[in-house]
């Protein structure tokens, strides 16, 4: 399997042609893929088809530890669509296969991802790629927008990026819900998913490319006054997505959309979503083997 990879923006985000999803594991040139993914952040394949949902979560296997389970209780949601522990749905149609109400929390909730975010920068143990096929993309709106965190390190003046790089921040899904307006988290969801720490610079394995790891979930910075921290963590992802450093991604159906997560940044955009149908489902890689305690939410 020869991959042809065409660059979709300057800085970042490439299309792969080539790759086939329904070919056997061993025929697969994850070598290549990897590399690619390490140098382009995010990876754009196009299928006529989407690929089963066997086939993706296969692939994710092959880079990684995958999530398996909700990590988070919302509260009122206790019955999964989406038959495979390994498949986050991200997107807005219910069990019974109709759109959720608006009011729905579960609806609420999924709002959060209009914030520029990192998946997961809440866990401990932190996603390193996310994987996101498209299986009904709504006829407008609904694009995925990415930012290259890696290029906006770079442009970051010398003094800044000394002071980043000596800062710790907390994370918190719930931070990142409270800006989106979902309502004040119950004592259930609190508890079932507490704030974690991580360095605001990630440098990456292998090129030593140095990238911010900020946004919607990262709620403070360690040892600052909470305001100031805040301050300063809005004025980066200010920054930071500028259009110059961002890639937006227009879904057709059977997409699938690799990104990494210690390099880029990412949002969803507005679309109708009471009235059009958006079916989208995400595996996740960590860092690390997932311990028993990071799951188990319906
Ligand atoms: C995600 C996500 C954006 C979108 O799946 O992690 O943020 O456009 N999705 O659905
Ligand atoms: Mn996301």
């Amino acid at each position: 399997m020869t991959l042809d990879i065409r660059p979709l923006h300057p800085l970042f985000a490439a299309e792969v042609h080539g790759f086939d999803f329904s070919a056997p594991p061993e025929r697969m040139d994850m070598d290549a893929v990897r590399a690619a993914a390490r140098r382009h952040g995010v990876l754009v394949f196009r299928n006529a088809t989407p690929p089963t949902d066997e086939q993706h979560i296969a692939f994710s296997k092959l880079l990684g530890p995958i999530e398996q389970g909700n990590i988070i209780k919302v509260t009122g949601f206790d019955r999964r669509r989406v038959r495979y522990m390994e498949l986050v749905d991200v997107g807005n149609i219910d069990p019974d296969g109709n759109i959720f109400p608006a009011d729905h929390r579960r609806m609420l909730f999924r709002k959060g991802d209009r914030l520029w975010h990192a998946d997961m920068s809440f866990m401990e143990n932190r996603a390193t790629y996310s994987m996101l096929v498209g299986h009904e993309i709504p006829p407008e709106g609904g694009d995925t927008e990415f930012a290259d965190m890696r290029a906006v390190f770079d442009e970051l003046p010398p003094e800044m990026q000394r002071l980043a790089e000596s800062l710790t921040v907390e994370h918190s899904i719930w931070r990142s819900r409270t800006l989106a307006g979902f309502p004040e988290p119950t004592e259930e969801e609190l508890a079932s998913r507490p704030p974690v720490r991580h360095p605001l610079v990630n440098v990456q394995a292998g090129s030593g490319r140095k990238s911010l790891y900020i946004a919607s979930h990262a709620s403070h910075v360690v040892g600052w006054p909470l305001e100031l921290g805040r301050g300063l963590l809005a004025e980066l992802t200010r920054f930071a997505t500028q259009p110059k450093f961002v890639y937006r991604h227009q879904w057709r159906p059977g997409d699938m959309l690799m990104w990494d997560n210690l390099s880029t940044l990412h949002r969803a955009t507005e679309f109708e979503d009471s009235k059009y149908r958006r079916d989208m489902r995400r595996t996740t890689c960590r860092e690390r083997e997932i311990a028993a305690a990071d799951g188990g939410y319906a």
